[in-house]
Order: structure tokens, then C-alpha cells, then sequence
């Protein structure tokens, strides 16, 4: 069974993908006003990605029969001190998702809902990927540290990001670059 209480945690953790996708449009458009397009396009693409992880949420619940419901989005900041600052955020911000995650699992577990624990799989398999790859360019932009030239090498670098969007989540088909 599907309980409300299920359905309205998931309405909140999509909402909270949704902040995800917000936060790192923001970096993106951060990236672009200090003119480093690679990292501008790294994080558009996470943008992106995020948007899928929202849509998921939202599919699933409309797929129990439940009702997938629009929460408020707080605004995220819109500058940062360093490109490191805004990587390091994203480590954290992705931490602290995978936390989310795992008491999203608990309630699945106090609902006895073993379908629900069964899709949320997928997101904690997920946030071990997502971690991984945000404290890879973390540490990527950490060592290029202050050096203007080492940064543009990161910048480039990240710039070559690819991201499939997966079947019927096709937001931007082309999104390779803008
Ligand atoms: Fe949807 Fe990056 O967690």
C-alpha cells in the first residue's frame, strides 16, 4: 500500500532534487560571469541531471497512484568566493542529499512499503555515483589551485562532460554545449 505518508516524503525529496537542479544552474551561470565555460557546462549539465532525478520522484509517485505535488523552491546563492568554493559546495550539497536519501529509506522501511524500498535503490546506488564524480572535480579544481592556467586546463577539461538523458527524460537532446 501506498501510504500519505510516503507519497508526501517523496513530494518533498523531489522538490529537494529540484533545489539541486536550481543550485547548480546557478553555479552555471556563476561560471559563465567569470568566463570559465567549461565549468559553466559541467554544471549545466548536473542541472540537468537533477531535473531527471526530480521527474522520477514525481513519476513514481503518480505511477502508485498517489499525487505529486509542486513544493515551493528556496532560491539558492548566486556567487561564490572561488570555482573551488562552488565544487566544494557541491561535494557537500551531495552528502547531504545521500543523508536524504537514507532516511527516505527508513520511512519506506516504517511503511512497510517494500515497492517503495525497491525504486529507492536506484537513488541510493545513485548518490554513491553522484559523490564520487563531485569529489573527483572537486579535487581536480583543488589542485589546479590559484593558478589562472591550471584553472583554464581544469575548465577545458570539464568542458568535455557528456550526459546521455535517459529515455523519455529527454530534456535537452542536444545537450552538449550551449
Ligand atoms: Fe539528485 Fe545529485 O542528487
Amino acid at each position: 500500500m501506498f501510504s500519505e505518508k510516503m507519497n508526501e516524503a517523496l513530494n518533498v525529496q523531489a522538490n529537494r532534487e529540484l533545489y539541486s537542479s536550481y543550485l547548480y544552474l546557478s553555479m552555471s551561470y556563476y561560471f559563465e560571469s567569470i568566463n570559465m565555460l567549461g565549468f559553466a557546462h559541467w554544471m549545466r549539465l548536473q542541472a540537468g541531471e537533477e531535473l531527471v532525478h526530480t521527474m522520477k520522484m514525481l513519476d513514481y509517485v503518480a505511477d502508485r497512484g498517489g499525487r505529486a505535488r509542486m513544493l515551493a523552491v528556496e532560491a539558492p546563492k548566486f556567487s561564490w568566493a572561488s570555482p573551488l568554493q562552488a565544487f566544494q559546495q557541491v561535494w557537500d550539497h551531495e552528502r547531504f542529499v545521500t543523508g536524504l536519501i537514507h532516511s527516505l529509506v527508513r520511512v519506506a522501511e516504517e511503511e512497510l512499503d517494500e515497492a517503495a524500498l525497491d525504486f529507492l535503490q536506484w537513488f541510493v546506488k545513485e548518490q554513491v555515483e553522484e559523490e564520487e564524480s563531485s569529489d573527483n572535480v572537486r579535487n581536480r579544481v583543488m589542485a589546479a589551485g590559484i593558478d589562472r592556467a591550471a584553472l583554464e586546463a581544469a575548465d577545458r577539461e570539464l568542458g568535455q562532460r557528456s550526459f546521455k538523458f535517459p529515455r523519455g527524460f529527454e530534456i535537452f537532446p542536444n545537450a552538449t554545449s550551449r
